[in-house]
């Protein structure tokens, strides 16, 4: 018998009440009684048998231990570390460990009272950790969504010899009243992990399309270019709820593109699959987001329908002056040439990149050297004005 097992025969205690908490048990044979002493009397409080755990809660919140454990039977325990009981807690959702904690804090809560006779629970902590403060930002950010406070700004991309906008490319911006100015990475993590993301990628997606119809339907008028998250690319409704937008919008399928970043996230890749078959069908271009940044990664190249693959600024930028960056560049290039995409370059900061990029065989770009991202009327106005 190893360490993280342990037998104890009938009868003999397991913990007592009030030792210091070090591990928790999982029942695998017999049954374990649990009681608290109340003035010299044992209390009982549950008989535990096979498949159950106790002992959890000293590790959780490392307080000692609420009961005394004693084996009813012979019992068979598995030791669990409180390293392994305290790293899963640290590794869920935030909310989630927040929550975990209060159960047991109100558990502990109620047992005192048990044990001194009271009526009423002891005091509440009014310490509520990051969990709380993120649900409360989660509520900013959906009331956001809904007041309009994150809004579309507009990033042009750009044909790198000629210097014309091609496209725009919306990017969330919250204008908190409260906060200020939000970039996208104050508040689309936890976007992200909470699901709230597609919220808000549907909010910039119907905004986008308006702001497409704006731009009228000439033949040279730029595409748009819209962020969708993991969660999204694999929902079979997206294609019909885009259908009914760009119908709504009077907008062409073939003026919007979809970027498509943390492929890395998709877990679903048959149904990622499936929508992006379904969106190429209708007209809409796919563009592969963020390459280079491990969110994306070479594997879904093949698997999924592709249009465009847009090379991450971190691959981009300082190419001028290394040689081997300028290798993986041209790699990525010839690569394309071959799946038959095309390629766009982000994060072109200067004229020595853009220049560097074009020697290279590079025809788009998109980056702060040609404009950064600003409120749309003032993004398309330099479009119209470049317009002869
Ligand atoms: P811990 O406080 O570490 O040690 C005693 C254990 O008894 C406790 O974790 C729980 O696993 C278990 N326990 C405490 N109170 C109850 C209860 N009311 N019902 C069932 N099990 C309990
Ligand atoms: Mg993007």
């Amino acid at each position: 018998m190893g360490m993280l097992s342990r037998d104890v025969s009938a009868g003999n205690l397991i913990f007592s009440q009030g030792d210091g908490a070090d591990c928790a048990y999982l029942i695998e044979q017999g049954e374990v009684d649990i009681f608290v002493e109340r003035d010299g009397r044992r209390q009982p409080l549950t008989v535990l048998g096979a498949g159950e755990v106790f002992g959890e809660m000293g590790v959780i919140d490392g307080l000692p231990r609420s009961a005394t454990a004693r084996a009813h039977t012979d019992c068979s325990l598995v030791v669990v570390s409180a390293e392994q009981i305290q790293q899963v807690v640290a590794r869920s959702d935030p909310f989630f460990a927040e929550l975990m904690r209060k159960l047991v804090g109100r558990l502990r809560d109620t047992q005192s009272s048990l044990i001194a006779g009271r009526e009423t629970v002891g005091q509440h902590s009014s310490d509520f950790g990051p969990g709380y403060a993120e649900v409360v930002r989660e509520r900013d950010i959906a009331e956001a969504i809904i007041s309009g406070e994150i809004e579309p700004y507009l990033q042009p991309i750009v044909d790198l010899g000629g210097r014309t906008v091609l496209g725009y490319e919306t990017l969330a911006r919250w204008k908190s009243e409260t906060m200020g100015l939000m970039r996208p990475f104050d508040f689309l993590p936890l976007a992200r992990r909470t699901g709230l993301i597609r919220r808000i990628d549907l909010t910039m997606a119907d905004r986008a399309m308006a702001i497409c119809a704006r731009l009228g339907n000439r033949a040279d008028a730029p595409f748009v270019s819209i962020n969708v998250s993991a969660w999204l690319i694999q929902d079979r409704s997206l294609t019909a709820t885009l259908a009914r937008m760009m119908d709504q919008h009077g907008v062409a399928p073939g003026r919007i593109c979809l970027e498509v970043t943390e492929t890395m996230l998709i877990e679903d890749l048959d149904a990622a699959e499936e929508a992006m078959d379904d969106l190429r069908d209708l007209g809409i271009r796919l563009a592969l987001d963020d390459f280079g940044t491990g969110l994306s990664s070479l594997s879904v190249l093949h698997r999924l329908p592709f249009d465009v693959i847009k090379v991450d600024g971190s691959l981009v930028q300082g190419c001028q002056t290394s040689a081997r960056q300028r290798a993986v560049l041209r790699g990525i290039l010839d690569l394309c040439g071959r799946l038959d995409m095309e390629v766009v370059a982000e994060g072109i900061e200067d004229v020595g990149t853009a220049r560097a990029l074009g020697d290279l065989g590079f025809t788009m770009g998109q980056g702060q050297h040609f404009a950064p991202p600003a409120q749309a009327e003032q993004a398309m106005a330099a479009w119209r004005e470049e317009v002869p």
